[in-house]
């Protein structure tokens, strides 16, 4: 049965939740009074739909129910979850929380996505306060995995716990936070180079284009694969944090930050940097850069996926908890289910011919895997190395098409198999692929027949699948 999340305020924030639970499978009831919050918030999806499940090389689960509601009552009837993301007025949080707790189920959890306000302050007259946590994500967040957890004194450990497998569960990062604190610990970064960057501009030391690009040609990309201190301990070099302390030390005390002043937010400090921000993105509008950021962030998201590093292995280990299950493999099954992701076109503007083979190859591994051709298997033993393939490419494959392939197995003769693949997309023909593999020993690397065990298993699924005939492109592989 699907699992129900309340959305209370469906702007960027809420809008975002919204996208991300009902993508990964949730019923999704949505509060907000304000006009045209339903339009943004399935516009929101919309793009949603279109990033999201290209970061999984597996189907996400079908997506959920999204509703809307006049009442409050309406919206958190029935939630386990309920995730307040209005306004960032305290007074309006709480009158929220009044509201929501005289109807909502007492154990459900009520997170907040405030950016500032501790746990404390958003419980203080609350009927149940230690059902009410801070759950700050970032935006968009249906791509970004990052949630604060914020509890209180009242909060218990346990609802905290609840709460970080619920996040895991939805594909979340949950950082629990040790103390609560204005602003939690990543806004506190940002409000640090926020100022800087204010300071910058007025002083006309950088605009606002030099400002970004000094943050992403350069230690932007540090942050995003190692963050602030392993970066700093390699610029210690070998002798590590402490050479790197010695180092720039020192530095603290040299006039290199204005942090501990505000500039004034003057009409012409504000004319400046609108006029600056025009010149530098005003040839754009914003869907159109909030296509491309998500386009961005799909693509190096899925780069560091490929090495499971840094956000790649939260995607990685979410990934595994969505895997489908092993199907009757004594009937043509099907090895792939997944979205076409950004960086899979070329500039066709379709799918390239290179990755019909990439959605192949992981099907393959998928049916090797169920016949026992397992990580360990390959580690400890043996494997099954592709030496042909032929390809017919069939039709035309776009960014966000849903593809679909299913494995016939046509022989398994001793060290050969021979397996067809039919590609769909969208349900049509896209490709069909005659792939012929040989099973090889990892310690000699070279040719050697399977164990009795797999032998005799991909024999019984070639004799099994026989019966669904000979597909018409078959036979154009291992006839010498
Ligand atoms: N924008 C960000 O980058 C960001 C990032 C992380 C957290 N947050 C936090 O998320 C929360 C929402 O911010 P946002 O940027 O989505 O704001 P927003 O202005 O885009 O959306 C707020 C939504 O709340 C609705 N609303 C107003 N009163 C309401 C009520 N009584 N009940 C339910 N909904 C109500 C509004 O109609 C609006 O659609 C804030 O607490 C903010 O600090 C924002």
């Amino acid at each position: 049965m699907k699992r129900t999340v309340a959305i209370l305020g469906g702007g960027v924030i809420g809008g975002g939740w919204a996208a991300r639970f009902a993508l990964m499978g949730w019923n999704v009831r949505v509060f907000d009074p304000g006009a045209g919050a339903e339009a943004a918030v399935r516009a929101m999806l919309e793009r949603a739909r279109a990033a999201l499940p290209a970061l999984y090389d597996v189907a996400l689960p079908d997506e959920g129910r999204l509703t809307f509601h006049d009442t409050i009552s309406a919206a958190v009837a029935g939630a386990e979850w309920i995730q307040e993301s209005a306004p960032e007025r305290l007074a309006l949080k709480r009158k929220l929380y009044q509201q929501v707790q005289a109807v909502c189920d007492p154990a459900a959890i009520i997170g907040s996505s405030t950016s500032g306000f501790t746990p404390s302050e958003l419980q203080g007259c609350a009927t149940r306060p230690e059902q009410i946590i801070v759950a700050h994500p970032f935006n968009p967040v249906y791509l970004l995995p990052l949630v604060e957890l914020v509890g209180s004194q009242k909060t218990d450990p346990a609802l905290l716990d609840r709460a970080t497998d619920l996040m895991t569960g939805i594909g979340m990062n949950p950082l629990k936070i040790r103390k609560e604190m204005p602003a939690h610990v990543a806004d506190r970064f940002l409000e640090a180079v926020w100022r800087e960057a204010l300071w910058l501009v007025r002083d006309g030391v950088a605009t606002t284009q030099e400002i970004d690009d000094a943050i992403r040609m350069g230690f932007g990309l540090r942050w995003g694969q190692m963050g602030l201190f392993e970066t700093y301990r390699l610029a210690g070099g070998p002798a590590g944090m402490k050479h790197f302390i010695a180092q720039f030390g020192p530095a603290l005390d040299w006039p290199w930050t204005k942090l501990m002043d505000v500039p004034e937010l003057t009409e012409d400090l504000i004319d400046k940097i609108a006029a600056q921000s025009d010149a530098q993105s005003g040839h754009m509008s914003i869907a159109e850069l909030e296509s491309l950021r998500d386009g961005n962030l799909t693509a190096m998201m899925r780069s560091l996926k490929a090495r499971g590093v840094a956000v790649g292995k939260i995607l990685k280990d979410h990934e595994k908890t969505i895997e489908p299950e092993v199907p009757d493999l004594m009937a043509p099954m099907v090895t792939l289910d997944r979205q076409v992701p950004v960086d899979w076109v070329d500039g066709n503007g379709h799918m390239n011919e290179s990755r019909y083979v990439q959605a192949m190859s992981e099907a393959s591994d998928r049916f090797l895997a169920w016949i026992g051709c397992t990580p360990d298997y390959i580690a400890t033993r043996g494997s099954w190395f592709t030496v042909e393939n032929h390809v017919r490419y069939l039709a035309e494959v776009m960014i966000g098409d849903r593809l679909t392939a299913t494995t016939q197995v046509l022989e398994a003769k001793g060290k050969k198999l021979k397996l067809f693949y039919r590609i769909e997309c969208n349900g049509t023909l896209a490709a069909t692929v005659e792939q012929l593999l040989i099973h090889v020993s990892m310690a000699t690397r070279r040719a050697e027949a399977p164990p009795e065990d797999m032998a005799a298993l991909t024999q019984a699924i070639a004799e099994a699948h026989a019966c669904h005939g000979v597909p018409d492109a078959a036979g154009a592989t291992g006839r010498t």
